[in-house]
């Protein structure tokens, strides 16, 4: 295809927010910051634009350290599982990014390191100490969040350490009453740290010139600016970089031990290390100098809105911080278009409600193209937006297949019908073809303007509007009624159908590019530049490759199945536990016991002191089931118990042995697995 009218050509360096690697990204994520970036992208790419895109996982952080703790297994396990769980989502679903990288790895700590040592250096960074809650219990310094008591102005007990939502008010720590450690439950005590600052109060005068100049030559979306706007009438102030946690990138500085930078710090250098990455793996060593050091570069990072601080305002201040000194100058983000929130179904996302649907779970009942039109074309741009799983389904049934779809279809069908599946010839012109040639040519045009706009969700209303259009012509030239009275206008309204086929393959390919791709290859024609996409580039003779299912339509049933489930959390939700051998798992002895005698133990409220009869031996052993049972009513249970236990003392107690329980909806309350009393005890449970 013709490719010679390439013309302003951008180079373009394009991320999304690296996702914690601490959960499964669900379809909320996919709105806010990957699929409008992927269409973007893949647009700018048929543009002929030179263009990378970078993303990765962000790998540290503190709820990534209560994950493992709470699964008894170190961070690297959490994030390992996690990264690939979500980049084998990304995959899915037909995210095209040129790396998918860790900020676990070297390069990435290296960089921020280097960072830092820079600030520290020039002297920039200003050391404070102060009171800081530490719970003794789990060893640690809690992050604001971690902490809740009761607010020392209005008494709202939900108050965070240093702030309440809501009375608004800020305080010192030690103000807070009734402190309590949300990991542990336990009351923290008050303890002197010392962390450095970043002066982000300094920069306030630059970063508001540069989000106006920016936002005057680029136009930058009203939401985001308002949200910078509140940010700088409160005043910037000056932010720790720093954090009391063994998890994370190390500060280099001496006297840091036991100290990490803050993962907001170091997890926006994580598009810069991405990028060396890949310049790594392409063997390219200036490539990441290309994008980030050179003028010429647009810089667009696409985020949802609970990030726009960090990288209008955070992010844009180290980069100013860096470039004050160092003779290297990094470029700054030209435009951050942060869309709003998806909601699912009129309600937040929540796992541990069951409300919403991970990309994996969906991938494995959808295709991929759907679910990313569905969304595309229902983009929170400026407000919060909805998935309903009914407008899922009648957008595929309704617009995928029925308008899309059938004009390929009926077009197909008819040509390989009277044409031998060979594109026909264009014979004179009536007004009606001129009208669509020219709506044909416009498009591309139309659509791609809208996309460099930001404005993905009316480029994917115009894309379909093509095919709607499309559909009109087929219908008002009547080729059924041609083919038998007048052949060659019948040709020319198949030939402009077919290029109109052509330019939606093009213009829809960054919204469905599996379905592009099929497209494609039922026109045996490739991808050209976009800005040609629109020239009628299939000619006469060209001969079609073979007819392909493109959407398949859903039935009720499927969607009222999946509405059905909403709300159920253990339902249909998978968790994904650690693997383990089956000789891990034969270690284990889990034999029946049963229960000879049960009596309360002194000054517990949760633990039962239990007899059990393991069928040769009786053994003691301490259970925390008081609040679940009364004693008199266990004696002649049979349950099952981990029987090779290592002995342990809890109140002043043996206990040789675990009882087994499982967990119930009632907080606290936990129910035995109970055994048939069939079994004898002593019993392996294999
Ligand atoms: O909100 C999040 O999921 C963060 N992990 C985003 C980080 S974006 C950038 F800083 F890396
Ligand atoms: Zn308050």
């Amino acid at each position: 295809m013709d490719n010679s009218t390439i013309t302003n050509k951008e180079k373009v360096l394009v991320t999304s927010a690296l996702p914690y690697a601490n959960g499964r990204i669900h379809l909320g994520h996919l709105s806010g910051a990957y699929l409008p970036a992927d269409i973007y992208v893949r647009y700018k790419r048929l543009n002929g634009d030179d263009i990378i895109y970078i993303c990765g996982s962000d790998e540290h952080g503190v709820p990534i350290t209560i994950t493992a703790d709470n699964e008894k297994v170190s961070p690297k396990v959490i994030i390992d599982r996690y990264h690939e769980l979500n980049r084998l989502a990304f995959e899915k679903f037909g995210m095209s990014f040129d790396i998918y990288s860790r900020t676990s790895l070297p390069v990435h700590h290296q960089t921020a390191q280097e960072f830092f040592k820079s600030y520290f250096n020039q002297g920039l960074l200003v050391e404070k100490k102060s009171l800081q809650f530490y719970d003794e219990k789990v060893k640690m310094f809690l992050p604001d969040r971690y902490v809740e008591g009761t607010c020392p102005r209005c008494g709202n007990e939900e108050a965070r350490s240093d702030e309440c939502e809501k009375c608004g008010s800020l305080y010192e720590p030690s103000e807070l009453k009734n402190p309590k450690s949300k990991i542990s439950g336990e009351t923290p005590v008050l303890k002197e740290t010392s962390h450095w600052y970043f002066p982000l109060g300094k920069f306030q005068e630059r970063l508001e010139k540069y989000i106006s100049e920016m936002s005057e030559k680029f136009g930058w979306k009203e939401n985001v600016l308002q949200y910078c706007r509140g940010w700088f009438k409160e005043g910037l102030k000056d932010r720790a970089y720093t954090r009391d946690l063994d998890w994370g990138v190390k500060v280099p500085v001496d006297g840091a031990e036991g100290k990490v930078l803050y993962v907001w710090f170091e997890a926006v250098l994580g598009y810069i290390s991405a990028t060396k990455e890949l310049s790594q793996k392409r063997n390219e060593p200036e490539l990441w100098k290309k994008f980030w050091q050179m003028n010429d570069t647009k810089y667009v990072a696409f985020i949802g809105k609970d990030n726009i601080v960090f990288h209008t305002i955070i992010f844009p201040a180290m980069l100013m911080a860096w470039n004050d000194i160092q003779p290297d100058k990094y470029i700054l983000p030209q435009n951050v278009p942060a869309n709003e929130f998806l909601n699912f179904e009129g309600k937040k996302f929540s796992k541990s409600r069951g409300w919403g649907v991970d990309v994996l779970e969906f991938l494995d009942l959808f295709p991929p193209d759907p679910l990313r039109y569905t969304l595309a074309a229902n983009l929170p741009e400026n407000k919060d937006t909805d998935f309903y799983w009914k407008e899922f389904q009648s957008r595929n049934n309704g617009e995928l297949a029925d308008i899309l779809g059938n004009f390929i279809n009926r077009t197909f069908t008819f040509v390989f019908k009277h044409f031998e599946g060979k594109v026909p010839p264009l014979g004179k012109l009536d007004k009606i073809d001129e009208d669509m040639i020219k709506l044909i040519e416009e498009y591309p045009a139309k659509v791609g303007e809208l996309i460099d706009r930001y404005k993905i969700k009316d480029a994917v209303f115009e894309m379909m509007n093509l095919a709607r259009a499309g559909n009109k012509y087929f219908n008002d030239s009547e080729p059924w009624v041609s083919v038998k009275k007048d052949k060659v206008k019948c040709a020319t309204a198949l030939n402009i159908c077919l290029n109109c086929i052509y330019t939606l393959a093009e213009l829809f390919e960054p919204v469905i590019p599996f379905s592009s791709e099929k497209i494609f290859k039922m026109l045996n024609a490739t991808k050209c530049n976009w800005s040609t996409s629109g020239s009628l580039n299939l000619k006469e003779g060209h001969l079609l490759g073979q007819s392909e299912i493109l959407f398949t339509k859903i039935e009720d049933k499927v969607i009222d199945e999946q509405i059905n489930k909403l709300g159920k959390p253990d339902g249909e939700l998978k968790t994904v536990d650690e693997e383990i051998t089956i000789d891990d798992f034969k270690k284990i002895k889990l034999r029946v016991a049963v229960i000879k005698n049960a009596e309360k133990v002194n000054k517990s409220e949760k633990l039962l002191k239990l007899k059990i009869d393991l069928g040769n031996e009786e053994r003691q052993l301490v259970a925390g089931i008081a609040k679940s049972y009364e004693p008199e009513n266990l004696i002649g249970k049979k349950v099952l118990v981990v029987a090779n236990l290592k002995p342990a003392k809890l109140f002043g107690l043996d206990s040789q042995g675990m009882v087994l329980a499982v967990d119930t909806p009632e907080e606290g309350k936990v129910k035995l697995i109970e055994i048939d009393n069939s079994v004898s005890p002593g019993t392996l449970a294999k």
